[in-house]
């Protein structure tokens, strides 16, 4: 039982929604004008008011601000004949949480109350975002956040090689944060006042590339009209970051070689030898080591390129570090929008432990930027986040059967529960289930399960064609 606060000019109304309210038990006061209702909300425990705009002397969007001051963290839907652009706009910015057209319709507005009752009732924890001298943003922007065990080494050694004249190796996840890693030695370096360069080595094909890296002479090739620096010139007494290191085609690993060692480089086109003194950081997602192996990479610059190498972990081995990287991303998020979101709910905050973040910080942070942009309060509640993220909360907390239910029942549910949330892709089934197969197929066939589209979502792979089931491990 919740008590709502509805607020309306039009006494048939209230009585209205009062009948109905009281008829779902919740208990219901009315007021007839902002004043009444700002007294009414002052002075009674409310969950939730319900705010007509069109009302004599003040409107209730002129009067959002007052509600927002006497009480600040009770939910608001206003109720609206309007229905433009701009007053839905103006009602979300000034501290609405839901907005109702008029003529109201009685269920849209049981949902908007039963949403907004969900969202104000879910356990917030609130996070502290110091505020900042808005000089030091740019340098906070590239602040790193975690103090896990495997941050707080990557820290220290940063703080060994910064200012040591040596080739570091960055591995890790794409969105691990390799890119905030390089920045890091850079501005922690003797080199901080120089040059940041950094050089996408997959972005570019590998002509444009080595003329990118190296220069070239005016008239080297078709189109250079002009002589032009290339990064490593660019980058003299800074750092050059060699993102996606391993793309990098033979010709341009042989050239990169000889910067490293002998410190010196032809641009493309010319004769002359040009010296370097750049640092240089790589950085890459994929096994180096193993494209050494497969030829694919040369051994000896493998070697030079990682005097150091710093590896990050993904995010899912050091959930110890969310709460700060929320923080810290939130912190960001709030200053690029303007904004002041700085609690999450309990759900969210189980839902984001219990999910694996294949897109590691990066993830992190799209899935808090659009929570942002969409929430109406200071709170990231459960609604605001993606489903197959919240999904994972559900399945680790309780899933809602019996207990007395047999391990062969379950099978049955949640391999049902799977193949619709896949809608019946066996592919992708077999992975979140972590089985094969042929054993999927016998646990359809033998709970006589059923597509209800009819239309078996499955790709062909080799296993289809094996008449046996796989060895499984078994406890
Ligand atoms: N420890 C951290 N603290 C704060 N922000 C982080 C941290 N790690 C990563 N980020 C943020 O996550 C995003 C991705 O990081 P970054 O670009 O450095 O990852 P990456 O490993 O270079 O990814 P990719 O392999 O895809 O290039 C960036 O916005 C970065 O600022
Ligand atoms: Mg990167």
């Amino acid at each position: 039982m919740s008590s709502l606060l509805i607020i309306d000019d039009d006494i048939a109304i209230c009585r209205t929604l009062q009948l109905h309210y009281t008829s779902l038990s919740h208990q219901v006061i009315t007021a007839h004008s902002v004043n009444d209702g700002l007294l009414a909300a002052a002075s009674n425990e409310i969950d939730l008011i319900i705010l007509d705009n069109q009302m004599p002397i003040k409107s209730g969007l002129e009067s959002l601000p007052d509600f927002r001051e006497v009480v600040p963290n009770i939910p608001i839907i206003m109720i609206t004949a309007y229905h433009d652009m701009e007053t839905t706009i103006a009602a979300m910015q000034n501290g609405a949480d839901d907005y109702i057209h008029k003529p109201v319709d009685i269920n849209e507005l049981d949902q908007a109350v039963e949403r907004t009752l969900i969202r104000s009732n879910e356990e917030n924890t609130k996070l502290s975002i110091p505020e900042e001298d808005s000089n030091k943003v740019q340098k906070n922007n590239n602040r790193m956040a975690g103090h896990s065990t495997a941050m707080r080494e990557i820290y220290k050694t940063i703080g060994l090689i910064a200012n040591k004249p040596i080739n570091v190796l960055i591995t890790g996840e794409s969105g691990t944060g390799k890119e905030l890693v390089a920045k890091a030695i850079h501005e922690s370096s003797n080199r901080s006042e120089g040059p940041y360069v950094a050089v996408n080595c997959a972005a570019l094909v590998e002509s444009l590339l080595e003329s990118d890296l190296f220069g070239h002479e005016k008239g080297a090739f078709t189109g250079a009209i002009n002589k032009h620096p290339g990064k490593f010139s660019i980058a003299e007494n800074g750092t050059l970051f060699l993102d996606e290191v391993g793309e990098l085609s033979p010709a341009i690993q042989a050239k990169l070689l000889r910067v490293i060692q002998e410190k010196e480089y032809i641009p493309v086109g010319g004769t002359n030898v040009i010296k370097s003194n750049a640092r240089i950081i790589a950085a890459t997602n994929n096994d180096l080591q193993e494209k050494v192996k497969l030829g694919l990479f040369r051994e000896d610059l493998f070697y030079r390129l990682q005097v150091v190498n710093i590896n990050i972990p993904p995010l899912r081995e050091r959930k110890e570090d969310l709460m700060d990287l929320i923080q810290n991303l939130l912190g960001r998020i709030n200053r690029e929008m303007s904004n002041s979101v700085c609690r999450l709910s309990m759900e969210v905050i189980n839902s984001f432990n219990g999910y694996r973040w294949p897109g590691n910080v990066r993830e992190l942070e799209n899935v808090l930027t659009k929570a942002v942009a969409l929430s109406p309060t200071d709170t990231i509640t459960l609604d605001l986040i993606p489903e197959f993220i919240s999904e994972k909360h559900v399945i680790n907390s309780d899933p809602g059967i019996p207990v007395q239910t047999s391990l062969e029942e379950m099978e049955k549910i949640h391999v049902a529960r799977v193949l619709n949330f896949t809608n019946w892709h066996k592919g992708e089934s077999c992975k979140i289930l972590g089985i094969s197969r042929p054993r999927l197929r016998r646990i359809i066939k033998q709970h006589n399960m059923v597509d209800p589209c009819g239309t078996e979502n499955e790709e062909v792979d080799i296993e289809d064609f094996m008449e046996t089931e796989p060895l499984e491990h078994s406890g």
